[in-house]
């Protein structure tokens, strides 16, 4: 039989995804094809509906630092509980950094550090991971190494990279899921000054964009449930909310926030031009009609509202259904701009090791096995040793195809990788630039190269449909000199 834990984790079967009663036999699941079955079972007063469109979209607030150093600047953040309003005049228990349910954003330099002190105010362990970051071990927020309740931890980082929308989250091994859909999300951006010369939207023009699915019931409360259930969209941490804008080109930085959800969002017919992917600008913008983005990605788009009169709205969609709305308001001069070409990707050396990773979700009775390399996650155990300065080329399998298909993520902690082909054919438009994580389907492969540059030690690379990692679909690599 399946037990609740492993049911959370099942949602997100391909296209189609299962909504089994709990307890449901492992022989009860089938392919389904049907879209409207997808909340089957769960009973429609079970949630709260808002009106779409009728909330306002906030930003969330920027971290102050509590010390500019002359090397550092500092901040404090406390994890904790809080109630935030979620839905119009009900409040919802979330585990918040800060306080919010989008914690503040920290804006980062390239090439200036950051020092973030966190007390864990929680009842429970839980520790922080800045997703897509360059890292020592230390700081990196490995699963095993948590915040004790009561505890604070100070993380160090160095910022060494270009200008990128990385995010923070919860990553304590076994609650990671839970933790980041109650609240532990936050983003961090890495603003690199020599990127300013390309003139893009900048400051209140710059608007980061968290995106994520909850089921709210009508007391307020935050479930965690099998993840089809979700059936509220928030952006920033709000129903499907609107959002005002300047007749003129925005930067959005979008974030799937979602602890297991693809989205393939659309503005509509609108244009989306492409700037950035995880971990930073692309070599060149790129015109998209539909953006994938699986859990954990981000995508860097700018959106020109110069041509609509104000009184206009423009829809943002994912294929089940709107995520919020911009409407035009009004007109503003707009010294912003695209250029043709941006930051180009150096060459990678010529990489001289080559890895398999296979995902694999095991149905077979009596228990689920969540599996990377035919093993379930164990710290004790060091599952690639990778050399430092090497560059490696990574093959990533799907192997997950019977029941109509598992989907899963792949992220990589540490560095930033390529693309380099999906079963021998071309990357995705998505899959440009650097990146740190990539969906990839069932009975499919994706090949990636990355190179192992300064730091040594321990760090995982997983599924990031977290409902799968926080069962074991993670493993480890450690860097050696
Ligand atoms: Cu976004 Cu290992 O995590
Ligand atoms: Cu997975």
């Amino acid at each position: 039989m399946l037990n609740r834990r492993n049911m959370l984790a099942l949602g997100g079967l391909t296209g189609a995804s299962i909504l089994l009663p709990p307890d449901a036999a492992v022989a009860a699941l089938a392919p389904d094809g049907d879209p409207a079955r997808r909340r089957r079972g769960s009973r429609p007063d079970d949630r709260v509906h808002v009106p779409p469109f009728s909330v306002e979209m906030p930003l969330p607030p920027v971290a102050r630092p509590v010390a500019v150093r002359r090397d550092a600047d500092v901040y404090r953040i406390r994890i904790r509980n809080a109630r935030v309003e979620v839905v119009p005049r009900l409040l919802t228990p979330v585990m918040s950094f800060g306080g919010g349910f989008v914690g503040p954003t920290i804006m980062a330099r390239t090439g200036r550090k950051v020092i973030v002190k966190y007390r864990n105010e929680l009842d429970e362990p839980a520790n922080v991971h800045v997703h897509g970051l360059h890292v020592p071990a230390s700081s990196d927020g490995h699963p095993m190494d948590v915040i004790q309740p009561g505890g604070v931890r100070e993380y160090v980082y160095p910022n060494g990279q270009q200008g990128a929308t990385l995010w923070y989250h919860d990553h304590s091994h076994h609650t990671e899921a839970q933790h980041v859909y109650a609240g532990l999300h936050g983003f961090y951006l890495i603003h690199d000054p020599s990127e300013r010369r390309y003139g893009l939207p900048s400051g209140r023009y710059d608007v980061p964009i968290m995106i994520r699915d909850a089921l709210i019931t009508p007391t307020g409360k935050l479930a965690y449930d099998v993840p089809d259930t979700r059936n509220m969209l928030l952006a920033n941490g709000r129903p499907q909310p609107y959002f005002r804008v300047a007749a003129r080109k925005y930067r959005f930085r979008l974030l799937n926030g979602t602890t297991h959800r693809l989205f393939r969002l659309n503005l509509g017919g609108v244009p989306m031009i492409q700037i950035g992917s995880d971990g930073g600008l692309l070599p060149a913008p790129q015109e998209m009609r539909e953006l994938l983005i699986s859990s954990g990605e981000r995508a860097d788009v700018v959106v020109d509202f110069g041509r609509f009169r104000p009184g206009r709205r423009v829809v943002m969609y994912d294929t089940s259904g709107a995520v919020m709305c911009f409407d035009v308001v009004h007109r503003v001069e707009d010294p912003s701009r695209v250029p043709d070409e941006l930051r180009p990707l150096p060459d990678l050396p010529e990489p001289t090791v080559t890895r398999d990773v296979v995902f694999d979700l095991q149905l077979t009775p009596p228990q689920p096995k969540y599996l990377m390399n035919d093993q379930v996650f164990d710290h004790d155990r060091v599952d690639f040793r990778v050399r430092r300065g090497t560059t490696e080329i990574w093959r990533i399998h799907n192997a997950d195809v019977e029941l109509g298909g598992i989907n899963h993520t792949f992220h990589l902690h540490l560095e930033q990788f390529r693309v380099l082909d999906r079963d021998g054919a071309a990357p995705w438009p998505s899959d440009r630039g650097r990146k740190d994580t990539i969906y990839v389907p069932p009975g499919q492969s994706a090949r990636v190269k990355v190179r192992f540059t300064e730091y040594l030690g321990k760090y995982v690379y997983h599924c990031h449909f977290l409902d799968h990692s926080s069962l074991g679909m993670m493993a480890q690599l450690e860097v050696v000199p």
